[in-house]
């Protein structure tokens, strides 16, 4: 049978990452959801008449939403579900900002989602990130490895942009990695970087390295400051797309996700960002690198104050 995504949320993150799995066609249906009454539809109108020029035959389904479920049997048999909804930040505020009013928004659409699609996988994108992974994971009562976050690929690609940039590089010739939180505990990995598979330690000095890893910690509020009405989407629409697509093909692809972590690096019963092989299960499993002592102290750290904050999320 052909595969079915769901994306929750209309807004500019759920509208791209719906335009990028339509585009893809690798799946039958994507079906986008909101509460705002006739957007989803509008959106799904307008990205099928895209069909013809960028040749794609995915059909795109626009669902409104009510207080008590209401339009959710649409997501019905959804191999995979992407929930963005959710207010953005404004410039200003911090992403622990979001927690209280997110909370209530992911609880409802987690509660849906696992009564009308409950075999899905849930890929979380709603900000504070590792906090709603968790209370999702809470409120669908689904396996832990069949909910996870996006964080991981997008701080990763911005990390990996700059690099680039920097040297005047392809992006194409750096691979860069970023683990921890979603916040500011993330966890830039420069030893495990390379540049046409040369250690980035070796071609750029050490303080320009520092200045690029800060600036990837504040890759968010940098777009925010500019944007001034909402948050980034384009990137971050890619890497939710990306994750959903290897869960769709069962591809075992390996990327920096928000995923369960029980045991890996010295780490347990905690929703944060790490690599992890992704499939038709979600997480296949949690991948250990090995990492210099220092980036190691500092997962830790992400993971002790994602833990605290986690633990508050519970009785939102
Ligand atoms: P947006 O404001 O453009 O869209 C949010 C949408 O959610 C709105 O259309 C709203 O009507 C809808 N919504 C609210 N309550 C809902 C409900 N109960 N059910 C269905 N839809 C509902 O915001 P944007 O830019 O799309 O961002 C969405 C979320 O993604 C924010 O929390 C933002 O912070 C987060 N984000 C996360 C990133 C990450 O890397 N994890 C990166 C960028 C944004
Ligand atoms: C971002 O990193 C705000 O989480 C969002 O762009």
């Amino acid at each position: 049978m052909g595969k079915k995504v769901t994306v929750v949320g209309a807004g500019f993150y759920g509208s791209t990452t719906a335009q990028r799995l339509a585009e893809y066609d690798v799946f039958d249906t994507v079906v986008i959801t909101d509460i705002v009454e006739g957007k989803p539809a509008g959106i799904a109108l307008d990205l099928n008449q895209s069909r013809p020029i960028e040749g794609f035959e995915t059909t795109v389904v626009g669902v409104t939403t009510g207080p008590n479920g209401e339009g959710y049997e649409a997501i019905e048999g959804s191999d995979v579900v992407v929930i963005t909804a959710g207010l953005p930040r404004k410039p200003g505020m911090s992403r622990m900002d979001l927690l209280e009013t997110n909370a209530k928004i992911v609880r409802q659409v987690s509660e849906n989602v696992a009564k009308y699609a409950p075999n899905a996988v849930v890929i979380v994108v709603s900000n504070p990130l590792d906090e709603m992974t968790a209370l999702a994971q809470i409120a669908t009562q689904f396996p832990r490895n069949r909910v996870l976050g996006q964080a991981g690929m997008l701080d990763t690609a911005r990390f990996t942009n700059f690099v680039a940039e920097a040297l005047k590089v392809p992006v194409r010739s750096v691979r860069t990695l970023t683990l921890g939180s979603h916040g500011d505990t993330m966890v830039p990995v420069p030893s495990k970087s390379t540049v046409d598979g040369k250690p980035l330690r070796e071609v750029m000095p050490a303080e320009q390295i520092e200045d690029l890893v800060v600036r990837t910690r504040n890759g968010g509020a940098e777009v925010v400051a500019l944007l001034k009405t909402g948050s980034a989407y384009y990137a971050p629409s890619a890497a939710a797309a990306r994750m959903a697509k290897a869960v769709a093909e069962d591809s075992g692809e390996v990327m920096p996700v928000c995923a369960w972590v029980d045991g890996e690096y010295g780490i347990s019963g905690v929703y944060l960002g790490v690599e992890a092989a992704i499939g038709a299960e979600g997480v296949k499993r949690v991948v250990e690198t090995d990492l210099d002592a220092d980036e190691l102290a500092s997962l830790k750290e992400a993971a002790e104050a994602v833990r605290a904050k986690q633990a508050d999320i519970a009785t939102m």
